[in-house]
């Protein structure tokens, strides 16, 4: 056995080889002293008996088990297990004895009274001058305080998250909430039910989906799209409300509920606000540039504004208007499908036409007076 030249007791100094039996007796001793000095629990379990017992404890694994030396000696180590036989690092150190290599895993053992412990268990094989596999040693160290103090941490950054979740969910209902009350307050001056804007915002968010938006993108329009008229606000009364029809000047006015929407809610730093301002913009855009207010064409006219243009037609023929009887569905169906590559965008009247074929929307109702 070498032993570092400084390591040498007296008695070593003297010998002029670390072969010579004196010297071994000394270095045998220091190991024993050593490992019986360790605070980590040593132990030693031989491979060429049956069932791999602990031919070696040193007395911290004893004080960390509970159990004497004596009772685990003769022993495998799977006594410390208790029930715990599935936990992932018996699994990895199983593998490890198989495969006769070394391991360090984190084992939840049992001290003799029955009381739980974490223990990292380093452990590797130990082979004679042949090379053949003979004993494992482990190197055992207790952390059950600092796996206590980890869980602590996990369960109250779990619950953190979730009242993070919690109050962000709110934080997002008050936002919807207060959207909606503001598409309403626009939509009372000339349609007390409320109704319009609640069902274009649903029917808008349903074609998204049938189009192929993710969930929660068709979801976000749905909710954008309640505010495609909120620039009605700042109509007066003597165009929003007039019974007969508009003379050019008075529908010149009635136009810019467009860009009077979109002023409302230009400039915001959220998605949900640009995505309102767009379609508040957008949805009387027409697919062949017929439309207001900047006469785009086809493609260019953002999709948001092309679904939200379909749902919002679709709702307000069905639907009675002072200068207007409620026409059935499925003239309303035709006329939407005539419209397509004029008035809209073919691929949304499409959606609309297999979304309508699938789901019947909301039944139409009798309406106060309302001008698009
Ligand atoms: C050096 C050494 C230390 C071990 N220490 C532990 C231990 O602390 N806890 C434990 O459950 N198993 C320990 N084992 C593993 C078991 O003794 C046993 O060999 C292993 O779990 C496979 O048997 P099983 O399939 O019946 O569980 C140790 C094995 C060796 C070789």
């Amino acid at each position: 056995m070498l032993v570092h030249p400084r390591l040498r007791t007296g008695a070593d100094r003297a010998t002029p080889t670390p072969h010579e039996p004196r010297h071994l007796a000394a270095a045998l001793r220091l190991h024993r002293r050593a490992s019986e000095a360790a605070t980590a629990g040593i132990t030693i379990s031989d491979c060429r008996l049956p069932d791999l017992p602990l031919i070696y404890a040193n007395p911290a694994f004893s004080h960390m088990t509970g159990y004497t030396i004596a009772e685990v000696i003769g022993r495998n180590c799977r006594f410390l297990q208790g029930g715990d036989t599935a936990q992932p690092g018996l699994v990895t150190l199983r593998a490890a004895l198989r495969a006769g290599g070394d391991c360090a895993v984190l084992l939840r053992n049992h001290r003799k009274d029955g009381t739980p412990f974490w223990n990292e268990l380093t452990m590797a094989p130990v082979r004679d001058e042949a090379g053949t596999l003979t004993h494992y040693i482990g190197i055992q160290t207790e952390v059950t305080a600092r796996v206590h103090a980890e869980e602590a941490l996990h369960h109250a950054n779990a619950e953190l998250e979730r009242r993070v979740a919690a109050r962000t969910a709110a934080l997002v209902a008050a936002q919807y909430e207060t959207l909606d009350r503001l598409a309403r307050a626009a939509e009372s001056r000339d349609d007390d039910t409320g109704q319009h804007t609640a069902r274009v915002g649903a029917t808008s968010a349903a074609l998204a989906r049938e189009l192929g938006w993710p969930a929660e993108e068709a979801d976000r329009l749905g909710r954008a799209a309640v505010l495609h008229d909120v620039g009605k606000i700042g109509i007066p009364d003597g165009v929003l409300l007039k019974p007969g029809p508009l003379t050019p000047a008075e529908f010149a006015v009635m136009r810019t509920h467009t860009t009077g929407g979109a002023a409302i809610l230009a400039g915001s730093e959220h998605a949900l606000l640009r995505l309102a301002e767009a379609i508040a913009l957008g949805h009387h855009e027409r697919w062949d540039g017929t439309g207001y207010p900047q006469g785009l064409v086809g493609a260019a006219i953002p999709l948001a504004g092309r679904i939200v243009a379909v749902a919002d037609v679709f709702d307000a023929l069905t639907h009675a208007r002072p200068y207007k009887v409620a026409w059935p569905v499925a003239d309303a169906l035709a006329e939407i499908a005539r419209q397509a590559g004029r008035q809209f965008d073919p691929a949304v009247v499409a959606a609309f036409l297999a979304l309508r074929r699938r789901d019947a929307p909301p039944s139409a109702s009798p309406r106060r007076r309302r001008r698009r």
